[in-house]
C-alpha cells in the first residue's frame, strides 16, 4: 500500500464507502450535480477520470456517450468495487497515481476529477502533466475542497455555533499559510494540501489552460430546508470549488 493510499486503510474505507452509499451525502446531492452541469457533451469523447474511486462517475460518463472512459486511482479496494459494479465495454480502470500521469501514452478529449486534487502535493506539476496528455481544445473539469475549507487548523473549531449547536458562521484560520495539513478520518491520519485560490488559478494558467467557468458549491434551498443539519451551513461557506478549463 503506497504511503498516501489512505482509502485502503480499513477505517477510512468503511467510512468513505458508507458515506457514498448513504442517500443523503454531499457527493451525490451537491458536488456531482454541479460538476456534471459543467461537462461538455461527452458523445464520442475519450475521457480520463483521475481518482475515480468506486467508478460511479466513470460509469455515468460512459452512459453519457463517451467513446472510452479510463478511471485511475491508487486504492485497490475502491477499484475492486469499480470493476465489479461500474464496469462496461468502453470502460477501463487502472491502478495508477496522479503522480504517474507521464506514464500514460494517450491524449484525452476530456479530463475530469472529483475531490481528489486536495491530495496533490505539487499542483503545478499535476496541471503540467495533464497538459501533456491532452490536445488543443481538450477540457478539464474538476472539483476540489474549497481553500476556505482546507485552511482549517485543528486549533480552532470550524464553526461558531449558538447554544443549540446551530451553525452561526464559519471560522477562517491561517488562510495564507499553504501546505500540508493533517486530519483524522475513520481512525486514519490523512494528509492533504491547502493552497489559496490565487495559487490554484495561477497553476491552471501556467499550465496553458484557460478557465471557462468557476463555481462554488451551495446546496439548493430544498436540501437546506429538508436536511438543515447537513446542508444549512452551505449558505455560509462553500465546501467545494469547481473549474472548467480548456487548452487553447
Ligand atoms: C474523496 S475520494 C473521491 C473519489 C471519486 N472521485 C468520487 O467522486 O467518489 C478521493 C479519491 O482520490 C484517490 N486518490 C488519493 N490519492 C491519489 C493518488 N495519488 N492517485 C490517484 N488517486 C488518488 C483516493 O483513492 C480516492 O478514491
Amino acid at each position: 500500500m503506497s504511503r498516501n493510499n489512505f482509502y485502503d486503510s480499513d477505517g477510512l474505507f468503511k467510512e468513505f464507502t458508507s458515506i457514498r452509499e448513504n442517500k443523503v451525502n454531499f457527493n451525490d446531492l451537491v458536488e456531482t450535480p454541479i460538476l456534471f452541469s459543467m461537462l461538455p457533451d461527452l458523445k464520442n469523447k475519450t475521457v480520463l477520470d483521475i481518482g475515480c474511486g468506486m467508478g460511479q462517475h466513470v460509469k455515468a460518463y460512459a452512459e453519457m456517450g463517451a467513446k472510452s472512459v479510463l478511471g485511475i486511482d491508487i486504492s485497490e479496494k475502491l477499484l475492486a468495487i469499480a470493476e465489479e459494479k461500474f464496469n462496461g465495454k468502453n470502460i477501463e480502470y487502472q491502478m495508477k497515481s496522479f503522480e504517474d500521469l507521464d506514464s500514460i501514452n494517450e491524449q484525452f478529449d476530456v479530463v475530469t476529477s472529483s475531490l481528489v486534487f486536495d491530495y496533490v502535493q505539487d499542483f503545478d506539476r499535476l496541471m503540467k502533466d495533464i497538459s501533456h496528455i491532452t490536445h488543443v481544445r481538450s477540457q478539464i473539469i474538476f472539483s476540489m475542497s474549497h481553500p476556505i475549507v482546507t485552511s482549517y487548523d485543528q486549533s480552532i473549531p470550524r464553526w461558531t455555533r449558538d447554544h443549540d449547536g446551530n451553525k452561526l458562521h464559519a471560522n477562517l484560520y491561517n488562510y495564507f499559510i499553504e501546505g500540508e495539513k493533517h486530519f483524522s478520518w475513520g481512525g486514519t491520519e490523512v494528509v492533504n494540501y491547502h493552497r489559496t485560490i490565487s495559487s490554484v488559478i495561477n497553476s491552471i494558467i501556467q499550465s496553458g489552460f484557460t478557465i471557462l467557468e468557476c463555481r462554488e458549491s451551495l446546496a439548493d434551498e430544498h436540501l437546506r430546508k429538508v436536511y438543515p443539519e447537513v446542508f444549512a451551513g452551505t449558505i455560509h461557506r462553500p465546501d467545494f470549488i469547481f473549474f472548467k478549463c480548456i487548452k487553447l
